[in-house]
């Protein structure tokens, strides 16, 4: 065995050269692994006695991609492109041996070896739109002639992989493994080599590109269909436009076409934007202050208190990994709702295809209700997923504190309430935490984890994991009103409503939202959520618009009226209603309305969030700038490809974000505008949100 380099080693066996990568923790193309690959494949070709080439990974995984810690450090030789073209090249075959993920330039790299191998677990995928970008290095132009241009179109736009399985019937792998790839790989290579005959180069094949040929609509019908859920963002397009080239252009031209459009793509800030959120999601599972060596708790078995929604939905998330969990309700009726609506979201999800009816009814059987909390007593976890009132929830804590088995987790769905509060109820506040799902909580990939003052390093560490094992990204903040989230929410939404009393209609306001990247605005996020939300018939005095909507019976989307009208499908319309009660309301305060512009809009929604998160780094609350980002795109919808707010703030310049602030806390002379010390004192320095 040969050290090529510290990342690649050479071992000619019998006759077959032997190429192992190692570059943990997912053998990424860092320069060591594009100069070992180069070496290798020339050291293999000079040598007379070597007549096929096999690549292999060490590890969990072949390679995951380009090394994106690379990214902006400027060009390290050799380029990925020119190793490629030696592979391309090379006069004797040359076998990938895949296991793990073969990704981005991974995938790329085995495209350019003669054939490809995979174990049944591999997978196999271009994700490069992830990272605002698209393969930069021949995939656009070379996967579309092995899968065909549709499939090729589907794997570069959405940037999901494929199975191995997938692939060998796409013609993307040429053979399962069963048993140790390597023995497996090196005994395909000999079949190949003994085959003999002319080495079939991807780049040289034609006929998958035929049928888009014939029918070239199918770009535009593609465009069409992905408009909505890609829209503001470029690297969907450009992907589009570079499988365009590989069908329209020879594949010298379009390898031309994805060069400049990758040039173009990385070097805008929708890339840096997205790579950046890449760091800053595998960031926010590092929790600097946990002891290396904290225990972590087993979770074997969830109850969870309520069968609404939020309760369903946590459920769902539970069985959906195997863990079985008893929900307990207080009436019988709602705990046949809650249940008949489980049965009914896997039902709809089994007719989509995407689960089997054995599924269903094995996530079902998983799930047991009762109206007795007493049945949680075996519980490792138990989440409280009732209605936000503080008596209520310090109600429950305290029974639970009586019923739970000593070192069970007790855990609140609160939204906003103390944390601490609720653990002082009770006799172990170091097991209390609180887990704020967002909803549709089956859906939605964040979850605040909330440390109380007393929350133990193991039970923080348990909670982090059990959000990887139930697939969310968890953000772990401290208590405040309304924690990281809905804490920046609450400003935004108060802004929201001043311009609409100052003139300008909810409509309008909700539309510069949208137009920003947000899936709806703050109108519309309202009347989703309900209106009724800490609203009390009782009690309401019809002090604000939302109270007297409510007093309206104008309660959101499920009472089909709100800030807007609903018609029987909830699409929207502009609500005369809300809209004269902005003006009645502006007329009561002695506001002067008049027409506002979209840019003023913007700013007035977007700078009070970023405001409002540097005050909460200052505190303390969250860990990191890159954490409320992390907050923000999975549980807000804040578009990726902006970064987050904190990002955000960084691209537009911090002595900005602080002039405009200064412009309007002197402009109203209200203090929701005073910027945050911490923010000051960052844009004085010329500093950065870091
Ligand atoms: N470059 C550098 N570091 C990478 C990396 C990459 N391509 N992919 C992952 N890492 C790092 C992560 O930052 C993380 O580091 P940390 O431990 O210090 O936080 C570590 O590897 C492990 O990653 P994960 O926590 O994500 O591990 P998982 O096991 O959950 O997932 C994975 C593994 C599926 C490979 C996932 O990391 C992933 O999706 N990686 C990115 C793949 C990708 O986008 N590839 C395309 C790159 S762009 C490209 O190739 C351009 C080309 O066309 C020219």
């Amino acid at each position: 065995m040969v050290q090529v380099t510290s990342m690649v080693d050479y071992e000619n066996v019998d006759g077959v050269a032997v190429l192992t990568l190692d570059n943990p923790p997912v053998n990424a193309l860092s320069q060591g692994v594009r100069q070992g690959l180069l070496e290798g494949v020339a050291r293999a070709e000079a040598d007379d006695t070597v007549k096929g080439v096999l690549i292999h990974c060490k590890g969990g995984t072949f390679i995951a991609g380009a090394d994106i810690t690379e990214f902006g450090s400027g060009p390290l030789e050799p380029d990925l492109r020119s190793v490629l073209v030696a592979l391309d090249n090379a006069g004797k075959p040359i076998v990938a041996a895949i296991h793990g993920t073969a990704l981005g330039g991974g995938l790329e790299t085995a495209l350019c070896c003669h054939y490809r191998v995979a174990v049944a677990s591999a997978k196999l995928g271009l994700p490069e739109v992830n990272l605002g970008l698209l393969p930069g290095a021949g995939g656009t132009q070379r996967l579309p002639r092995v899968v065909g241009v549709e499939k090729a179109l589907q794997m570069v736009t959405t940037g999901v992989p494929v199975s191995a399985t997938e692939a060998l019937e796409a013609g993307l792998v040429d053979r399962v493994i069963e048993g140790d790839l390597r023995t497996g790989a090196l005994a395909f290579t000999r079949e190949k080599i003994a085959q003999g005959g002319t080495l079939l180069r991807i780049r040289d094949r034609e006929d998958k590109l035929q049928s888009a040929r014939e029918h070239p609509e199918i770009f535009d019908q593609l465009r069409k269909a992905i408009a909505r859920k890609t829209r503001g963002f470029l690297a969907p397009e450009y992907n589009i436009r570079c499988i365009e080239a590989a069908v329209k252009q020879p594949f010298d031209e379009g390898m031309k076409t994805e060069s400049k459009l990758f040039k173009e793509l990385m070097t805008g800030p929708q890339s840096a934007a997205q790579q950046y959120f890449f760091f800053a999601e595998r960031q926010a599972g590092k929790i600097p202050d946990l002891p290396k060596d904290t225990v972590e708790l087993p979770i074997a078995r969830v109850g969870v208190i309520g069968s609404g929604t939020m309760g369903g939905g946590i459920a769902m998330n539970m069985v959906n990994v195997g863990i079985p969990v008893t929900i307990v309700e207080v009436k019988a009726e709602a705990l046949e709702r809650g249940l008949a609506v489980i049965r009914k979201n896997y039902e709809n999800t089994a007719r989509k295809g995407r689960i089997s009816q054995a599924d269903v009814e094995q996530r079902c059987a998983l799930i047991s209700g009762s109206l007795d909390l007493n049945e949680l007593a075996d519980c490792d976890l138990v989440i409280e997923a009732v209605f936000e009132d503080m008596a209520v929830k310090k109600d429950i804590f305290s029974r639970l504190d009586g019923i739970a088995r000593p070192g069970a987790i007790l855990a609140s769905n609160t939204s906003a309430l103390d944390i601490n509060e609720i653990a002082a109820v009770t006799k172990r506040p170091e097991s209390v935490i609180g887990l704020h799902f967002f909803s549709p909580a089956n859906v939605m990939k964040l979850l605040e984890v909330v440390r109380g003052a007393k929350t133990s390093p193991e039970v923080i560490k348990t909670c982090m994991s059990l959000a990887k094992r139930i697939r969310k990204t968890a953000v772990l903040v401290g208590v405040c009103h309304g924690f990281v989230g809905n804490r920046i929410l609450f400003y935004r939404q108060r802004q929201a409503e001043q311009l609409a009393l100052e003139g300008a209609p909810p409509h309008q306001v909700d539309k510069v939202l949208y137009d920003f990247g947000f899936p709806m605005g703050a109108f519309q996020m309202s009347d989703l959520a309900g209106l009724d939300i800490g609203w009390n018939a009782k009690t309401s005095r019809g002090a604000t618009v939302k109270d007297r909507l409510c007093e309206m019976d104008r309660r959101g989307q499920k009472t089909g009226a709100g800030f807007y009208d609903y018609d029987e499908n909830r699409n929207p319309t502009p609500s005369p209603v809300a809209e004269e009660l902005f003006a009645e309301f502006a007329a009561k305060a002695g506001i002067s309305r008049r027409e506002i512009t979209d840019e003023e809009i913007l700013e007035r929604c977007v700078l009070p969030m970023i405001n409002e998160g540097a005050k909460i780094l200052d505190e303390g609350i969250a860990i990191r700038a890159s954490d409320i980002d992390v907050v923000y795109v999975y549980g807000y919808g804040w578009p990726v490809h902006r970064g987050g707010p904190m990002h955000y703030a960084n691209s537009l310049g911090l002595d900005k974000v602080l002039a405009r602030l200064r412009h309007y806390h002197e402009l109203t002379g209200d203090d929701f505008w005073k910027p945050s010390q911490y923010l000051v004192a960052l844009a004085e320095k010329g500093d950065r949100f870091s």
